[in-house]
């Protein structure tokens, strides 16, 4: 195994740095790459935050179908950017380059599909989609503009994933046979129960054009500013955290995905109206391939965990695992499996059983910690990074419209099991359900 060619692998409890140089040049080699904001909410403001982080970019406008966002937007960024209601205002602006996409995630596939047909770039929230049938859209929208579309699970273009890819190409876990993720919150705000502004009405919010894509129903304020509760708009719990385990698996493994989906969970505490579940358990089998053996994957996300605040993904492997975060991951080997093996350390004490086996100590686990040295700008930094780069010609995007689709379909094949209680079966190469 490559592994045995890999001295820093062979240490106890070794630490390593990380280490990212940012290609300045390259960044402000070009004129000025000019964006917009379309959906000016919590993530599409630390999107454009962002993405000004870095040379040679400015934002021209910003449009909401709330009238708070956007008097927010101005006195964030300036009087003189262009604020509007209606997203094709910002598509027909010549000189708008490329737009951020920060809105719900039952607008993502018409937004991204106009953009790119008015000659735009496309940094898309994700998840891509909000469903299976959107997919492909989107991806030939992208073919046939041949615009750089790239879809925000930034975790991606972290330090982090990069390691992890690179170690587990090396064999340093041995061959990978199984993986999982986990969320844990507690709080209000971490179920979705976000504030609802105190002027909110059909004449600061647009109403009919939040709804125009969906089914028609009277203003709900809730509906509009707790969306992630509400299927017509939001992708539930899977569809909003699970999607970036998808697409840092998909990139740490190279794999295009799993093929039997199974979900189970249920509404145990936040019953304030919401049609999607607080606990959620997926399990997912990813074929074997050429890139990867065949391996099982399972994620949870609980809404009402006491112990609050955990998120995790680990990667396990025949001679050991990874913790994989974003600026760090975290590889534990067992020094040798048998003798760290409990039940067979337990049997070894045993007298008749230590007559046939040789007791032998407990060996301490290796761990070998690789961590993002100090001053690392962040995943949210290097996935910008990586679309303006390709924006400006440089090497094309890993987060693309493929990339996304096959990213957001097992989360979106997620809800659909726990909905239609059945397992989905995916052909996750040809991107299509299995009959
Ligand atoms: N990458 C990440 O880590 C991350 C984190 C949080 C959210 N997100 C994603 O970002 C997106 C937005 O989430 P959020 O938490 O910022 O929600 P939010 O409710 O805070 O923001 C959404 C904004 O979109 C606006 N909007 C709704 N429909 C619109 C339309 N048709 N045209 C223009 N504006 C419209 C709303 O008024 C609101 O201001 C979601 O798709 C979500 O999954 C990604």
């Amino acid at each position: 195994m490559a592994l045995a060619t890999t001295p820093s692998l062979l240490s106890v409890s070794s630490i390593h740095t990380l280490k990212r140089s940012y290609n300045s040049g390259l960044l402000s080699k070009n004129s000025t790459i000019q964006i917009a904001l379309i959906g000016a909410g919590g993530m599409g403001t630390q999107d454009t935050y962002a993405v000004l982080a870095h040379a040679g970019v400015k934002l021209v406008a910003v449009c909401d179908l709330y009238q708070g966002h956007l008097d927010t937007a101005t006195s964030r960024w300036g009087n003189d950017i262009f604020t509007t209601r209606d997203y094709k205002e910002i598509l027909a602006l010549p000189e708008v380059d490329a737009v951020i996409i920060g809105t719900p995630d039952h607008w993502h596939k018409q937004i991204s599909i106009d953009a790119m047909y008015a000659g735009k770039h496309v940094y898309c929230e994700k998840p891509m989609v909000h469903s299976l049938e959107e997919g492909y859209d989107v991806i030939n929208a992208q073919r046939k503009t041949g615009k750089v579309f790239m879809v925000g699970s930034q975790g991606l273009s972290s330090l982090g994933n990069e390691k992890a890819r690179e170690l587990l190409a090396q064999g340093a876990i041995g061959d990978i046979n199984y993986a999982e993720g986990f969320w844990a919150r507690r709080s209000p705000t971490g179920a979705w129960q976000y504030n609802i502004p105190e002027d909110a009405s059909t004449e600061t919010v647009d109403w009919d054009t939040f709804l125009s894509n969906t089914h028609k129903r009277d203003f709900d304020p809730m509906r509009f500013f707790r969306w992630r509760n509400y299927r017509d708009y939001g992708t539930g719990m899977s569809g909003d955290l699970f999607v970036h385990l998808f697409s840092s698996l998909h990139f740490i493994t190279n794999s295009y995905g799993p093929d039997q989906i199974y979900a189970s969970g249920g509404l145990r505490y936040w019953n304030d109206g919401r049609e999607v579940p607080d606990v959620m358990l997926g399990v997912f089998d990813y074929p074997e391939t050429p890139q990867h053996p065949a391996f099982n994957l399972s994620l949870r996300c609980n809404f009402v965990d006491g112990t609050s605040g955990t998120t995790y993904l680990r990667i396990v492997g025949s001679e050991g695992a990874m913790d994989v975060q974003w600026d760090k991951v975290i590889v534990r080997r067992n020094a040798e499996s048998f003798e760290t093996d409990p039940y067979l350390a337990t049997q070894a004490k045993d007298s008749s059983f230590s007559n046939t086996v040789a007791r032998k100590k407990m060996k301490p686990q290796e761990e070998i910690v690789y961590e993002a040295e100090k001053g690392y700008l962040g995943a949210h930094h290097d996935h910008f990074g990586n679309w303006l780069t390709a924006i400006r010609g440089g090497q094309s995007v890993v987060e693309d419209a493929v990339f996304g689709y096959r990213a957001a379909a097992p989360a979106l094949a997620c809800n659909d099991s726990y909905y239609q209680d059945k397992a989905i079966l995916w052909d996750p190469k040809n991107m299509k359900l299995k009959k």
